[in-house]
């Protein structure tokens, strides 16, 4: 990816505008993806100059673990905290009510649990990622135990989804998640009421978790590219 790469610019700018909300003291939830790997970084950054100080990040996954070691942010665990004052992560796509796909990278299952209990959860995207209904571009991702992938997919055949193994790539077979669980995508021709088709999925026997968050964002930060420069808006 050039530098001058319009995506990378404005997911650029959209992390360093979240990764400036946090404040000292605080513990911070870490998301996971490409777009809230540059707030990790930025975080870092003001951690190192101090600027920000006393800050403890919880990992969304092994992705977000490795780069918050990488940029000098201390780690915790929830056994050890009982609060997080902000989160800040990616997301696949976002509707006009701030509900979201996630689960791109696989990692929705402990994003979920860190986004939902922090005070302030930032969602940090770029301007593709917002849709006028869920499901229009992104298949939803289902984290499946081993064991029950074919019930699981036969099960949401019924429910009127496309279901399909996520495979891995530069690896041969499916992804495996950092919970040791497969990933089902499944296309919806329509998602109307993305609330009850969160409780539905995650109903289904054999399924750990899945990538649609309801109710649950504060902030949407959105980078776009207005005039050949990147911006930030609040959504
Ligand atoms: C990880 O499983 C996802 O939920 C990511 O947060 C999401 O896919 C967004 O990633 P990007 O910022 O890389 O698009």
């Amino acid at each position: 990816m050039s530098a001058a790469d319009p995506v990378k610019l404005m997911k650029q700018e959209v992390g360093k505008a979240a990764a400036a909300l946090v404040k000292s003291n605080s513990i911070v939830g870490l998301g996971t993806g490409s777009t809230t790997a540059y707030a990790i970084q930025f975080i870092g950054e003001r951690l190192q100059s101090g600027e920000l100080k006393d800050i403890v990040g919880v990992p969304t996954s092994f992705q977000a673990e490795v780069l918050a070691k990488q940029y000098g942010i201390p780690l915790t665990t929830l056994d050890a905290i009982d609060h997080i004052d902000i989160a800040i992560d990616g997301a696949d796509e976002v509707d006009p009510q701030k509900n979201l796909v996630k689960g791109g990278g696989a990692a929705h299952t402990r994003e979920k649990v860190v986004d939902y209990l922090a005070n302030q959860f930032v969602v940090v995207v770029d301007a593709g990622k917002v849709v006028n209904k869920l499901g229009s571009v992104f298949a939803v991702p289902v984290e499946v135990i081993p064991m029950a992938v074919t019930p699981v997919m036969n099960a949401l055949k019924e429910l009127g989804g496309k279901p399909e193994l996520r495979m891995g790539v530069k690896k041969a077979g499916p992804v495996v998640t950092d919970q040791g669980n497969l990933v089902v995508d499944v296309r919806f021709d329509d998602i109307p009421d993305p609330v009850n088709l969160e409780k539905v999925l995650n109903n289904l026997p054999g399924v750990l978790e899945n990538g649609i968050f309801v109710n649950c964002a504060d902030v949407v930060l959105i980078g776009e590219v207005k005039d050949g420069k990147p911006v930030v808006r609040e959504m």
